[in-house]
């Protein structure tokens, strides 16, 4: 069932209250450091402008615990905007009360404004109805278009989404196409890699992901869990021990439905996660008491790239090594590179693998880049999204 679409509301003169994520990450003087999100939301803004609405912007920044702090203002997320768009962004202070009501009196159609951060309100995260009612109160529509946030059920998307007409935007469609319809029947054969420090987080998508795959390449920290799964010795390296045995069941799994479910030969070795250790390539079999792996290895990285060859539809997420350090970046930068010069439709779910991608430029070459973290995780797995489900059906 498809959703109700911005494009199905009559937004001329209206007052339109929007959900984007605007949670991106700042440097060291406040500064917006990456504004991937800010360009996502434009179709979505642009559209809102060329319909004469009056576009209400929230989001939240980072995680304030309920209480106004200010390096989390979304005040330079407004600047940026503005730099973005070459238009005059209003930023307000607050998100509820008498200075949104003052700034929205004053907007003509086309205006935009942003408002301050909504989680410096408990009621943010608690979906309270009270906060809710306060937030949707100076608007007469709601636009979610924050896919990002769309796995939280919370007063900005959920609440509202409750309380006024609402309609999806432009940036959770083209989610959708990619991450949910898009593999609902995939191009075969379809592969998926997945890496990233835990399996813990991950176990859910395994499963589900073994319903379709024909193949499963795992990499990151999460393979020495399977390769502890396997009866080996890991060393230092990251093991969740409680996890082994769920490990053991997602090997069982892939034999039961013919999946080629590949677990690294060898791996890239260091005695520290440090930029200047010493480091060895070694079999699987074969991680000193006192090293830790933290790459896949050249072995490895040759056979992924077979399986990529032969694959028609590639599904990434999770970095395969530790590549904030160069040394063990190479697994996962091969990776990309093997991906990018794909044909296939590539899709990375979003956080640690898309920014692994930005880190080496090759964010123009996949078919889908995800603006989730934990939201594209749960899509992928199949689980409803409640800031999606909450908007009526078309
Ligand atoms: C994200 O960056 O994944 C989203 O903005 C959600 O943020 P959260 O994990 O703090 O809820």
């Amino acid at each position: 069932m498809t959703k109700k679409h911005i494009k199905d509301l009559k937004l001329n003169n209206k007052t339109v209250l929007v959900r984007v994520d605007f949670n991106v990450p700042l440097d060291e003087n406040g500064n917006v450091a990456n504004d991937k999100r800010i360009k996502a939301a434009l179709p979505t803004i642009d559209y809102l402008i060329e319909n004469e609405a009056k576009v209400i912007l929230m989001s939240h920044l980072g995680r304030p615990k309920g209480e106004r702090k200010q390096e989390l203002s979304l005040k330079p997320v407004a600047e940026k905007l503005s730099e973005i768009m070459g238009k005059d962004i209003k930023f307000v202070n607050d998100c509820i009360g008498s200075e949104v009501e003052t700034a929205v009196g004053k907007m003509q159609a086309g205006d935009i404004i942003l408002l301050e951060n909504t989680r410096f309100y408990a009621g943010e995260k608690k979906n309270d109805p009270d906060f809710a009612r306060e937030l949707a109160k100076p608007a007469e529509l709601f636009v979610n278009d924050a896919f990002g946030t769309a796995h939280r059920k919370h007063a900005s998307n959920v609440g509202v989404a409750s309380i006024l007409p609402s309609a999806m935007g432009f940036l959770i469609e083209n989610e959708l196409k990619y991450l949910r319809d898009s593999l609902t029947h995939p191009q075969k054969p379809f592969t998926a890699i997945f890496g990233g420090a835990k399996v813990s987080g991950k176990i859910e998508l395994l499963e589900r992901i073994l319903e379709k795959a024909d193949n499963l390449l795992i990499g990151g920290a999460m393979m020495f869990t399977f390769i502890r799964a396997m009866g080996y010795e890991t060393g230092k390296s990251l093991v969740e021990e409680d996890k082994i045995d769920m490990a053991k069941n997602v090997m069982k799994l892939a034999e039961e439905k013919n999946v080629q479910l590949v677990i690294p030969e060898d791996t890239i070795i260091a005695k520290e996660p440090e930029k200047d250790a010493e480091i060895k390539t070694v079999s699987i079999e074969d991680i000193p008491q006192d090293w830790m792996g933290l790459d896949i290895g050249e072995k490895t990285i040759q056979k992924y790239k077979d399986v990529i060859a032969d694959s028609k539809t590639i599904v990434w997420n999770g970095p395969m090594g530790m590549f904030e350090i160069d040394k063990f970046a190479k697994g996962t930068n091969e990776i990309a590179e093997i991906l990018a010069e794909s044909d296939a439709t590539t899709i990375i779910g979003g956080g640690d693998s898309a920014a692994a991608i930005e880190k080496i430029e090759l964010q123009d070459k996949f078919t889908h880049i995800s603006t989730g973290g934990g939201a594209s995780l749960e899509m992928l797995a199949g689980n409803e999204l409640p800031g999606i489900s909450i908007i009526p059906d078309a």
